[in-house]
């Protein structure tokens, strides 16, 4: 079975998004299927084997809610990366 991952990007100002594309094109170079999207446009995460999920922070919050967003989700190989 290929590895899936999800990065998954909050951002408010673009830097996140700019490190959750340099994520991505790494994992791709390393002949993972990545798919990049914003946390908002998220749904089912069953097809993923792992996520990584990027979100700022702002007054020690995450503006988007992103952590609870996933939570919602109860997924296991979540990497959490706060930019
Ligand atoms: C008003 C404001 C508050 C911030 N508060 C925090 C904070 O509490 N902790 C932190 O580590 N970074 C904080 N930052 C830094 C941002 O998290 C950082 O610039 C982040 O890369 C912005 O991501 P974005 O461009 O994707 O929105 C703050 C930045 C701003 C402008």
């Amino acid at each position: 079975m290929q590895i899936k991952v999800l990065v998954a990007y909050a951002s408010k100002y673009g830097s996140t998004q700019e490190v959750a594309e340099k994520i991505a094109a790494t994992l791709r170079e390393n002949d993972l299927l990545v798919d990049l999207k914003p946390i908002r446009e998220v749904k089912p995460l069953e097809e993923y084997t792992a996520i990584v999920l990027g979100a700022p922070l702002y007054i020690s919050t995450s503006p988007t809610g992103s952590e609870n967003h996933l939570a919602s989700f109860r997924f296991q190989n979540t990497f959490l990366l706060n930019v």
